[in-house]
């Protein structure tokens, strides 16, 4: 039985921006928060608190959250790898903060810099300073089905990441297929593996779409009882330190998908559509959507 209603969490400006050549204007980036803020989406990761030399693209992520316009009822959030993260995050009033880490050793320390044993004591301090200051905690796990470094990733290394993490106090997990290199027999096996232990409501999907099959893992998630999907606008995205990694599943895809199958997410794809129009504008170039070649072909 497929869920009647899911929850979309917008990585656009976070994952979509952090991959972009065009390093985008202050102003711009915070348009594009205020716009996705009117289609009716209710949690928008607006930017993240990495080292500016290691993403520059969201080298001021301070000045981003400080200058949107906020609707009361969504939730802004940000990337956060460290301390020293969290201290800007919290001075500019984020209020979701997302760890990250992979279940693959070699992405992590790609990403990140650290090995996996030497990454729980870091964002367990983070978890921390986040709670103390009410903040939720979202945990993110790349590599999830596939590494570009090591390949196929076994499920029990996802599960061990996320035993940690659920330890820790981290709210929800999102389980990344980095490289979008998933099908959905792998999700299912995967899903099948974490779901023995914890309740659906635990994790959220983000699938990349690299080869195509995001959408196809995202119906198999349905079917598992999954009900929150990460998408970005446009199906921007990717993680400069995975080499091979492409967009986002589309939001305005996802939506296409969800509104015909009569699953409710209260967004507007009319709405999306005028957002991915403006960052198109402001990128220069077009986005890969399905819904958007529709729409310029109109
Ligand atoms: P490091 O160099 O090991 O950091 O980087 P460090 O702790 O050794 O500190 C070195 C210096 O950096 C220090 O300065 C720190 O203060 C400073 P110094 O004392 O030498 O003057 N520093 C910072 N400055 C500003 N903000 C900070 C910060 N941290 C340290 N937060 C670090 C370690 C984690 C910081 C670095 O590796 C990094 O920023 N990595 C981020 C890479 C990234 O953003 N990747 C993309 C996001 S993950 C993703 O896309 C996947 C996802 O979408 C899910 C999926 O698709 O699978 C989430
Ligand atoms: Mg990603």
């Amino acid at each position: 039985q497929l869920p009647k209603h899911v929850t979309l969490k917008e990585v656009g400006p976070r994952d979509g921006l952090q991959n972009e050549k065009t390093h985008l204007a202050t102003a711009d980036k915070v348009q594009l928060v205020n716009l996705l803020s009117q289609t009716g989406l209710n949690y928008i990761e607006v930017t993240s608190f990495v080292h500016p030399k290691w993403i520059p693209q969201l080298a001021d992520a301070v000045e981003v959250l400080q200058a949107i316009k906020r609707q009361k009822d969504i939730t802004y959030a940000a990337l956060v790898p460290n301390m020293r993260g969290l201290e800007r995050a919290l001075q500019a009033e984020v209020d979701e903060v997302s760890v990250f880490m992979s279940a693959s050793e070699s992405h992590n320390q790609s990403n990140i810099n650290k090995s996996i044993n030497e990454t729980f004591p870091i964002l367990q301090e983070v978890v921390v300073g986040a709670k103390a200051a009410n903040k939720n905690v979202r945990g993110y796990i790349s590599t999830v089905i596939g590494c570009p470094y090591e390949g196929y990733i076994q499920p029990e290394k996802v599960l061990r990441v996320t035993e940690k993490l659920l330890e820790m106090g981290v709210d929800e997990i999102s389980l990344g297929d980095t490289i979008g290199v998933g099908v959905p027999t792998q999700v299912e096996n995967l899903l099948e593996e974490l779901l023995k232990r914890y309740p659906a409501e635990n994790f959220a999907m983000h699938f990349h779409d690299t080869r195509g099959t995001a959408l196809a893992n995202i119906v198999q998630s349905l079917e598992m009882g999954i009900t929150k999907f990460d998408s970005a606008l446009g199906g921007l995205g990717g993680c400069p330190y995975a080499k091979g990694a492409s967009g986002n599943v589309a939001t305005e895809d996802l939506l296409y998908l969800l509104d015909e199958m009569g699953i409710k997410t209260g967004v507007e794809l009319n709405k999306v559509l005028e957002a991915a129009l403006f960052i198109e504008q402001k990128l220069g170039k077009a986005v890969a959507s399905k819904q958007m070649a529709i729409a310029r072909n109109e």
